[in-house]
């Protein structure tokens, strides 16, 4: 089974063997509470890199909501047993002060990508974001990163630094994994009560919806209006956006008039959702 390694020594003194015989290495940044979306990530990593590396820490700088923060799940027994089977190099588990240390003052902080939708509704979220990747990118000495497109968002934030700061690795964008009814794997769904649950999968069935009736040639506004009027019938208290934007710039639009997704943040039952989806 992979070592679990806290300190940023001993992370050093695995890395260097491989970085000198030339391997590639892949990390896996996750906040922990594995589940399947974060497992095909890992899989992903298997199958381009030559040694793998799964992060785990939940980076109090990204969490604009302290009981967000609080509340976030803590499985470190469950996800080192879930990693078993992929038989990867390490689990870097750094705690607090191991990442900000006393006197730590700086800010990696990308602009424009940021100023819309998670950037616009959660204020220092993808400051905190780009500051932890970026020292997990330089801690882990990877020349290959994965991410999940389900964080669309935060794959081209990420993109964007490691190219603007020249740090040589290759950001991946792994494709969104879902349960059965459609629902987006989420650490955040265990969030979710019972009843809660039965009523998640319908931020997706509408983001399709929308989708659809892009395709068969109907104005966004109008769609928009009715998904999110059916999500509140739903149960879903609030809808932070629901946007169709460009694919490459984030840029929004009102008809997907070059390669486009649909956005969707909203809460239900206490919990905030997000989704994303291409439209074609
Ligand atoms: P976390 O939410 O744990 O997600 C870790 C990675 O798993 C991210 O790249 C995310 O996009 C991906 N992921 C989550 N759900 C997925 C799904 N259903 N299908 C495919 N991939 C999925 O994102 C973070 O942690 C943090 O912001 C982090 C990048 C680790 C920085 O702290």
């Amino acid at each position: 089974t992979a070592p679990i390694l806290r300190a940023l020594s001993d992370l050093r003194d695995l890395t260097r063997p491989f970085t000198r015989a030339g391997e590639t290495i892949g990390v896996v940044p996750t906040m922990g509470a594995l589940h399947d979306g974060h497992l095909s990530l890992v899989a992903a990593a298997k199958a381009r890199c030559d040694r793998v590396i799964v992060t785990i820490f939940v980076n109090p700088k990204q969490f604009n909501n302290p009981e967000d923060l609080k509340n976030y799940p803590r499985t470190e027994v469950e996800d080192a047993r879930k990693l078993e089977r992929f038989g990867v190099d390490a689990l870097w588990v750094p705690d607090g002060d191991q990442m900000y240390p006393a006197h730590f003052a700086t800010t990696v902080s990308v602009s424009g990508l940021t100023d819309v939708m998670e950037g616009a509704w959660r204020p220092g979220h993808f400051d905190g974001v780009a500051t932890v990747v970026t020292k997990l990118f330089t801690q882990t000495a990877a020349t290959d990163a994965f991410f999940g497109e389900k964080d669309f968002q935060q794959f081209m934030v990420v993109r964007r630094m490691a190219r603007d700061l020249d740090i040589p690795i290759t950001v991946h964008g792994c494709p969104t994994i879902r349960d059965i009814d459609g629902l987006a794997l989420s650490s955040r769904n265990l969030l979710l009560s019972d009843r809660a649950r039965t009523k998640a999968p319908v931020l997706f069935e509408e983001m399709e919806k929308i989708a659809e009736g892009l395709r068969a040639g109907d104005a966004f506004a109008g769609l928009q209006e009715q998904a999110k009027a059916r999500l509140e019938r739903a149960g879903f208290t609030g809808v932070d956006y629901l946007d169709l934007r460009a694919q490459d710039d984030l840029a929004a639009l009102t008809t997907p008039t070059r390669p486009a997704r649909l956005f969707a943040a909203a809460w239900l039952a206490g919990v905030r959702l997000i989704d994303n989806i291409a439209v074609d």
